[in-house]
């Protein structure tokens, strides 16, 4: 071992899932981790022949996320690979870039303006279900379903499949080794989303429709259609990358507004604003971890690193890192710049943006109009989870009807 080896911390059996502390305070431990170890290693990996370097600054971090002929998307996990590659997060440029081509297309600013007012509606009758009874769980009875509503519109299902989907999206994301050991009712699940959406996929191919799925079957790669697998991939990354993302979005912004009365209050008088307040709820409660395999050996923020290990971009903790961000635990409503990374950096930066941004933004406003004083249930004990999306648990909300 060089001497410059020496110095690198090593948190033994950290792992960022099941570590207490983050569980426990999730943001103030990123924030504390940040400033005593910005890079370490975890040996977690060590029994896969390799190590896991867990990367805490916000110049690491978008240094990292730039740098993909360093750091290869090959998978994504930190911990062995993806049962199913997710396309195009899992391709690195040159073949990335054709099919990020193709969906950047789709979900462009002025693709996804087109679909504002259907999503405004489908967040109004969600909300006006809710507001008559003066209380709800907000993750189970709006931020869950508002994004799988806005998936199966968008790729053409029946929504009156949205409460089987989520309960398979939950599933896959969320089941946890000590329930689900052998990982079967994971992959079972996998199978259920891949059958629907190799259904869907068939009957376009024979006829068409004004959805996102009809656009993507006749969409050639290279002058050839896309594949069938290829065309799964993408499916199921669209499915599991724009429901869980937004419900957890959704979870941090309601607890921050429920708390934050003045807060409320100005994004009623000023609707104007909503899109700033995003963009720095955004910022203040990013939510994934990505990983990135090592493509040669190398040294990366004073860190040796071997081709094959795996690095982990944590923007939970670039989110805060007051480099970057003066006063970073403090909501600031016309901070700029704000260059966060909660959408990630670099070639895969999110292709759901501008959706993930509108949807956010029109969930704010409908709900601020239609249920202007809201607070947490009393004696509620908030609890997190924290992997590839962190999010609340629950969030038990009341408001006088
Ligand atoms: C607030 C909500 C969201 C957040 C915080 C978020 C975050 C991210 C992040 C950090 C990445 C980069 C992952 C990496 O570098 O490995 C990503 C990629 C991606 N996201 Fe999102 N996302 C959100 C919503 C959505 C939505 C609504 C969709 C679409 C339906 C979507 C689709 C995608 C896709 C397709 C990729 C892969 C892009 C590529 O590899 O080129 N996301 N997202």
């Amino acid at each position: 071992m060089t001497n410059a080896a020496k110095q690198i911390p090593v948190h033994r059996g950290f792992e960022h899932g099941t570590d207490p502390g983050l569980l426990a305070r999730h943001r103030q431990e990123w924030d504390r981790l940040r400033e005593e170890t910005p890079v370490f290693r975890s040996d977690v990996a060590d029994h896969l022949g390799y190590s896991l370097w867990y990367l805490l600054r916000y110049e690491d971090n978008l240094a990292a996320l730039q740098n993909y002929e360093l750091f290869s998307s090959r998978t994504v996990q930190h911990l062995g690979d993806s049962t199913h590659r997710l396309i195009p997060e899992e391709l690195d440029p040159p073949e990335h870039t054709k099919y990020r081509r193709v969906l950047s297309h789709h979900f462009s600013p002025k693709a996804v303006r087109g679909w504002e007012g259907e999503i405004r509606r489908l967040c109004v009758s969600l909300i006006e279900e809710l507001a008559p009874r003066g209380e709800c769980e907000l993750l189970t009875d709006f931020s869950q379903r508002f994004p799988t509503t806005i998936f199966l519109k968008i790729m053409g299902l029946p929504v009156d499949l949205r409460e089987t989907f989520i309960a398979r999206a939950n599933t896959v994301l969320h089941e946890r080794n000590d329930t689900d050991p052998d990982g079967s009712r994971r992959q079972a699940a996998t199978a259920a989303i891949v059958a629907d959406l190799a259904a869907i996929f068939a009957a376009r191919r024979t006829e068409r429709q004004d959805d996102l799925v009809t656009r993507l079957v006749t969409e050639t790669i290279d002058g050839e259609p896309i594949g069938e697998e290829q065309l799964f991939a993408m499916g199921f990354l669209l499915y599991i990358a724009g429901l869980d993302t937004v419900a957890s979005m959704l979870g941090y912004i309601f607890r921050h507004l429920a708390e934050d009365p003045a807060l409320r209050a100005k994004l009623i008088s000023e609707p104007g604003l909503i899109p700033d307040a995003v963009e720095e709820f955004l910022r203040l409660y990013p939510i994934a971890t990505t990983a990135r395999v090592v493509t040669r050996d190398t040294e990366f923020a004073g860190c040796p690193m071997r081709k094959g290990d795996r690095i982990l971009c944590v923007t939970a903790a670039a989110g805060r890192d007051p480099r970057e961000f003066p006063n970073p635990d403090k909501f600031v409503l016309d901070r700029s710049p704000n260059r966060h990374l909660t959408f990630g950096a670099g070639p895969h930066r999110c292709a759901g943006s501008h959706l993930a941004r509108i949807a956010l933004a029109v969930a704010i406003e409908e709900w601020l109009r239609r249920i202007p004083d809201f607070r947490i249930a009393d004696g509620a004990q908030l609890t997190e989870h924290v992997g590839a999306v962190a999010g609340l648990d629950a969030l038990p909300l009341v408001w006088d009807r």
